[in-house]
């Protein structure tokens, strides 16, 4: 049981900086040993640093550093493969959300069609060369979905492509024209706040998992899903959201069932914290993973890992 696990410490996808920090923050807060202590063997290839990459300025006609984000991408889809080669598990520590395009890319690479993802986010992430804001945040789903055509410097190793009929969404509920059109025109499947709502996230997980029964599943997990009141500090907070208690149950459950392959952790920037308390709130001991600590949203996050990779509730 070993997980291989590396950083991204990338904010080349949007326009604010505090994303690269995350790694390190989770790193500080003890993610490590919460992982060690659930039992894991831990293969820590350390962080892939966006500055490492710094490109002469290049105006791209799709998005914002795209050569840099290409030649970062490549290098995460090429950890991604090598460490679901070794059956190890994929854990990638973003970074704001682009990093995801190379970690999904690469674990293609290796479980090909039988791969499903799941998406959990405010935002559907697959605009296109006409999107409205040129982030590649916003866009590494429509790149994997093959909506983008044309070549792009920088990602010239990019080749897979991720089948709408292969993931499903969670907690989307800000969504630009195009990306509608999209998921309506491909049927993608998708659990918004109104089905959580209505459904109940016990529900919606049980739908999720027959649908995607028995495959190597990835989740995909921007910390914008969940409701500003429990995770402040992220880059594109959206109100309305999925409540703390409900997307540790969602880890929980896809842990529980022995599919997961991989996951990636976005959106933490720490920096954007509401509050001084909460940018340097101490989140104490627990049963099973120890001692973290961080902001709000990093030891957030940290908790989070941890029910995906099989904190359980103990009595
Ligand atoms: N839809 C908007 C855009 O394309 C926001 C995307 C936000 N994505 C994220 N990963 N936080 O720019
Ligand atoms: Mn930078
Ligand atoms: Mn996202
Ligand atoms: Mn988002």
């Amino acid at each position: 049981n070993s997980i291989g696990l590396f950083g991204s410490a990338v904010h080349e996808g949007q326009t604010k900086t505090g994303t690269e920090l995350a790694p390190k923050a989770l790193r500080e807060g003890g993610l490590i040993s919460a992982l060690y202590n659930l039992g894991w063997e831990i293969n820590d290839m350390g962080d892939i640093q966006g500055k490492n990459h710094e490109i002469k300025k290049f105006k791209s006609q799709f998005f914002r550093n795209s050569q840099q984000l290409g030649i970062i991408n490549g290098e995460i889809s090429k950890r991604s493969f090598n460490i679901a080669s070794k059956q190890q598990f994929m854990l990638n520590i973003g970074g704001d959300h682009s990093v995801a395009c190379g970690s999904i890319h690469g674990l293609l690479e290796h479980y090909g069609d039988e791969l499903r993802v799941i998406w959990v986010d405010a935002h559907a992430d697959c605009n296109y060369e006409l999107g409205p804001n040129k982030n590649y945040h916003g866009m590494p789903l429509g790149h994997l979905y093959g909506a983008i055509t044309d070549p792009i410097k920088g990602f010239e190793w990019f080749k897979n492509r991720l089948n709408t009929k292969n993931i499903i969404y969670i907690g989307i509920r800000d969504i630009d024209p195009m990306e509608r059109e999209f998921i309506k025109d491909h049927k993608i499947v998708f659990f918004g706040m109104d089905e959580i709502i209505e459904l109940g996230i016990g529900q919606v997980m049980n739908r999720i998992l027959k649908l995607f029964e028995g495959k190597p599943i990835h989740v995909s997990f921007d910390v914008d899903s969940i409701d500003p009141e429990f995770a402040h500090g992220t880059e594109t907070l959206v109100d309305g959201g999925i409540a703390s208690r409900e997307v540790h149950y969602l880890l929980r459950k896809l842990a529980a069932s022995r599919w997961l392959v991989g996951m990636d952790l976005v959106g933490i920037n720490p920096l954007l914290e509401k509050t001084p308390e909460l940018r340097e709130q101490f989140f104490g001991d627990f049963q099973q993973i120890g001692r973290i600590q961080g902001t709000q949203t990093v030891a957030l996050g940290i908790e989070l890992i941890a029910s995906a990779l099989g904190r359980t509730l103990v009595l």
